[in-house]
């Protein structure tokens, strides 16, 4: 019997120098110490072929040899979990002086950035956001704003036409007349988005964007305009800034202006910036022409219209002094990260 102890002590000691990792630990010690299969428990079983006298002492020696094995398994775990976990820490191991990794946050484009301001400056002034189509036909694009075929004013918008029918819209006027069709005074929205024109230098892009705005109800007058674009000035440029009309021509509208801001850069003392004369123009407006509301079927004696057009890509680059509209298409990281409002 004894033998039998002893060459499982001898198997005990001679594998348990071959473990390397704990999962080999715990196999190990299963095939000793588990009560149905292992080696010791199956000495358990063998207690009733065990002659009465010598049972004691057989039970005894087994219960020895479990306790031994069971410390012997216990301080190898403990010495095997041990070198585990230096290892994990060496993998695992932070170099505490090395830079800190960057992480670069995303920030939405200087043009969004320039469309979500001007939007939020007009919807506190109750506008309502309408969204034109960027392919539109000749009638809704020219025509209708009083710019009929072979009218001089085609020449000022370089168009691409994708038939003699459709084209590119080169404007977002063309959607006050969507709108003008499909509702009925008071009307009061502006339209951003996409407009296109074959013209391409510093200052032009043959995709730019612009935002319409247009109100129809009684009463409106250039006064209702310039106070609505004094409120935009002083939000985008900063308050103090004040506007001018100038005459100017749209077909569109009668009386046409220019409208010019004061140079925010000198307040209107005069700099580099406003070529010393104080003013920077800033977008075209003007009191709806009565042939358009009446293209549109509105009762253009009962009711007066005022709009505006203005360029987003314009707007951001006398905001942010940028001299290029380039600079705004090419997706430049290092340019694009500075113009994060
Ligand atoms: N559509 C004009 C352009 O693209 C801008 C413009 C001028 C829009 C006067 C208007 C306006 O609504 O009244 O050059």
């Amino acid at each position: 019997m004894n033998e039998a102890l002893e060459a499982i002590k001898q198997s005990i000691l001679e594998g348990e120098k071959k473990l390397t990792d704990s999962k080999s630990v715990y196999e190990f010690k299963k095939s000793f110490l588990d009560s149905k299969n292992g080696k010791i428990g199956q000495l358990m079983k063998e207690m009733k072929n065990i002659p009465k006298e010598d049972r004691a002492a057989y039970g005894k020696g087994v219960n020895e040899l479990k306790e031994w094995a069971t410390n012997v398994f216990a301080s190898v775990e403990e010495k095997i979990k041990a070198k585990e976990l230096e290892l994990r820490y060496k993998a695992e191991k932070i170099d505490v002086t090395m830079p800190a990794k960057e992480i670069h946050t995303g920030n939405l484009h200087p043009i969004t950035q320039m469309r979500n301001q001007l939007i939020d400056v007009f919807s506190s002034m109750g506008f309502e956001v309408y969204e034109g189509a960027e392919i539109e036909n000749d009638y809704y694009n020219f025509t209708a704003l009083n710019t009929p075929k072979d009218h001089p004013a085609r020449d000022m918008q370089d168009t691409f036409y994708l038939s003699p029918e459709f084209l590119l819209r080169t404007q977002t006027s063309a959607g006050q007349i969507h709108v003008m069709e499909d509702r009925k005074p008071p009307i009061k929205i502006i339209s951003p988005g996409k407009v296109f024109r074959s013209d391409d230098d510093a200052t032009h892009s043959p995709m730019f964007t612009q935002m319409e705005g247009l109100v129809v109800d009684e009463n409106i007058t250039l006064c209702d305009l310039q106070g609505m674009l004094d409120v935009f000035v002083q939000k985008i440029y900063g308050e103090g800034t004040v506007t001018r009309l100038r005459p100017s021509y749209f077909p569109f509208t009668e009386p046409s202006v220019e409208v010019d801001c004061s140079c925010f850069e000198c307040g209107g003392k005069g700099c580099k910036f406003c070529k010393g004369t104080g003013w920077i123009e800033i977008l075209g407006a003007g009191i709806v022409n009565k042939k358009v509301l009446e293209n549109c079927g509105i009762d253009s004696e009962k009711y007066s219209g005022l709009a505006f057009g203005i360029g987003i890509e314009r707007t951001a680059m006398l905001k942010y002094g940028i001299n290029n509209i380039k600079l705004l298409f090419e997706s430049d990281l290092r340019v694009l990260k500075q113009l994060d409002d």
